[in-house]
């Protein structure tokens, strides 16, 4: 480890190279990583750094994002088949269908979306700042895409206005039952359950705390309780426990791994870096659409 971490160094300095990694990654990438954080926090660094290349330890549409935000900078995806199936779960058609019935309607795309998806949508957003930026909207009638959980969240937040949903969902989050979280809490009775808001909704009903991956982080970094049952993938356990030796962390089911996050090698990290292969290209045409979207979700995120 300590003579691939030493390779790694040498390499980010000749190349004056960052690595930034999404909480799903595996330990051993995290534990490299310049930036580590959620998806918002990656979009939102990507723009800040002054790096010539930027490693992407995530998913395909992370490394989008940052290269759509930062069209002149070399963005490499140390697994270039890393995907997150739910990126795909929308059309531009039903888009287009839903902008024709409902012209007053804002389009609001999760940033776990195809570029594509993002070029004909009014405005992104992350599941740390979906609540915040639907209130934000002159708009009274929002379709939310792609995925239906984050979607619904929303609209039980923000119940004055109308939410139309999507049907895409994460496997990951959706796969982790009801009944799994409820065995979880009875056999840990004092233990608060932390839930991602792409998880089913009778999980999150249950939940003492709903949001991203950071605020899951940050709620139970600051809590004064000393158990946790953690609904949402099981790669945050590394900083949970980083930051919170005195405290204790249960999955609350048996399936919370993301398949394509774990893609994301060390060997991987290094082999891009060293070749400057897997680089993320893109149209221009593209990332000038999908560009004023993410803007604004950055901008409404910070207002
Ligand atoms: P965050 O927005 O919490 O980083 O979540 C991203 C993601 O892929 C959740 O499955
Ligand atoms: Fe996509 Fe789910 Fe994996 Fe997140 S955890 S990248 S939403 S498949």
């Amino acid at each position: 480890m300590e003579e691939k971490r030493k390779i790694l160094d040498d390499l980010k300095r000749q190349k004056h190279a960052v690595i930034m990694a999404h909480y799903y990654v595996p330990e051993e990438v995290q534990e490299v990583a310049d930036y580590i954080g959620d998806s918002y926090y990656l979009s939102e660094m990507a723009t800040k750094t002054d790096a010539d290349i930027i490693v992407l330890c995530g998913v395909k549409f992370m490394g989008e994002s940052a290269k759509i935000l930062n069209p002149k900078k070399k963005i490499l995806l140390p697994a270039a088949n890393a995907d997150c199936p739910m990126a795909h779960m929308a059309s531009v058609e039903r888009i287009e269908e839903v902008r024709r019935e409902h012209p007053d309607a804002a389009v609001v795309c999760y940033v776990n979306s195809t570029a594509e998806l993002k070029s004909h949508s009014d405005v992104c957003v992350t599941s740390s700042n979906a609540v915040k930026i639907v209130r934000s909207l002159p708009n009274n009638e929002i379709f939310f895409l792609p995925d239906e959980h984050l979607g619904r969240f929303v609209a039980e937040q923000v119940p004055d206005k109308t939410i139309l949903l999507n049907d895409g969902y994460c496997h990951v989050h959706a796969n982790i039952s009801p009944e799994a979280v409820k065995a979880a809490k009875e056999a840990k009775p004092d233990a608060k359950l932390l839930v991602h808001p792409e998880c089913l909704s009778e999980v999150v009903k249950m939940a003492d705390y709903c949001g991203s991956t950071a605020g899951i982080i940050q709620y139970a970094t600051q809590s004064e309780a000393k158990e946790f049952i953690v609904a949402t993938e099981l790669g945050v356990l590394s900083e949970l426990k980083k930051r919170n030796p005195d405290k204790k962390f249960y999955a609350a089911g048996n399936t919370q791994i993301c398949p394509n996050m774990k893609k994301i090698t060390l060997d991987k990290v290094i082999d891009v870096l060293e070749k400057e292969t897997k680089e993320v290209l893109m149209e221009e045409s593209m990332i000038k659409a999908a560009y004023a979207p993410l803007r604004r979700m950055l901008e409404l995120a910070n207002a």
